[in-house]
């Protein structure tokens, strides 16, 4: 992405506009090794090398990544009184822009993704795309083989029908669900309808992508090459 050098380094340093505007007239910064002094000057964020005071930074401000949500933590991008999913990173993460990719229920753990590219967040959610997203989900009751046909039926959630989703019963009361959509508490409610309360939910995979199981929750990792492809590819923008 080109972007001006005053704009790239407010950006990726804790610097402001103004303070960085003062850096680089005095001659503090340098892209690809060379000491730049006009702040107006435009570089290529995720190829050239941007460096402070003879200390490279990581310039980048398109990054994706993978976050083990633990519970009681909100999907937000910011909030006046609660913690966000956006303090268990760094707050450069915040500066370049990085959002959630939908969103979690407060009290539910597992793969959360977040991304500085709009448009792959915004189709990753849109409902023509059919994105599938698993969960496990722990509930009250003794799962039967009939919720698993009502579940596949699609079923009337009273403001809209859910479409077909796959549930898979692996113990009495243990099931994995997948679902192409993403309303409002909408594995909770799918339960909730023949009768099961869901005492946890996890997520364990959004698309193409698994929870990586070297995480622990709160900790996160950005997105390896190999699977910012898969994901760009799910959301249709394989060639982007
Ligand atoms: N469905 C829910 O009910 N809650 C979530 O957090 C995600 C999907």
């Amino acid at each position: 992405m080109k972007m001006r050098l005053d704009r790239w380094l407010a950006t990726v340093s804790a610097g402001s506009r103004s303070e960085v505007k003062q850096w680089i007239r005095g001659g503090q910064a340098a892209v690809n090794g060379r000491v730049i002094l006009d702040p107006a000057l435009s570089f290529e964020t995720e190829q050239d090398h941007l460096s402070l005071n003879g200390r490279e930074l990581d310039g980048r401000v398109m990054r994706h990544v993978m976050l083990f949500k633990p519970a009681g933590i909100l999907t937000a991008a910011r909030d006046a009184k609660q913690p966000t999913v956006m303090d268990l990173l760094p707050p450069a993460y915040r500066s370049i822009g990085c959002m959630p990719v939908g969103r979690l229920d407060k009290d539910t753990t597992g793969l959360l993704l977040l991304t500085c590219d709009g448009e792959l967040n915004h189709r990753l959610l849109s409902p023509s795309r059919h994105v599938d997203k698993r969960y496990r989900a722990l509930v009250d009751g003794t799962l039967e083989e009939k919720d698993v046909e009502v579940f596949a039926a699609g079923m009337d959630l009273g403001d809209f029908t859910a479409q077909p989703a796959r549930l898979t019963i692996l113990k009495p009361s243990l099931g994995e669900v997948v679902i192409a959509e993403g309303k409002f508490h909408q594995v909770k409610r799918m339960f909730a309808a023949v009768g099961h309360e869901v005492l946890e939910l996890h997520r364990c995979a959004f698309g193409p992508l698994e929870l990586d199981p070297a995480l622990t929750e709160g900790q996160w990792r950005e997105l390896t090459p190999e699977e910012e492809k898969a994901l760009r590819e799910a959301a249709g923008m394989g060639n982007a």
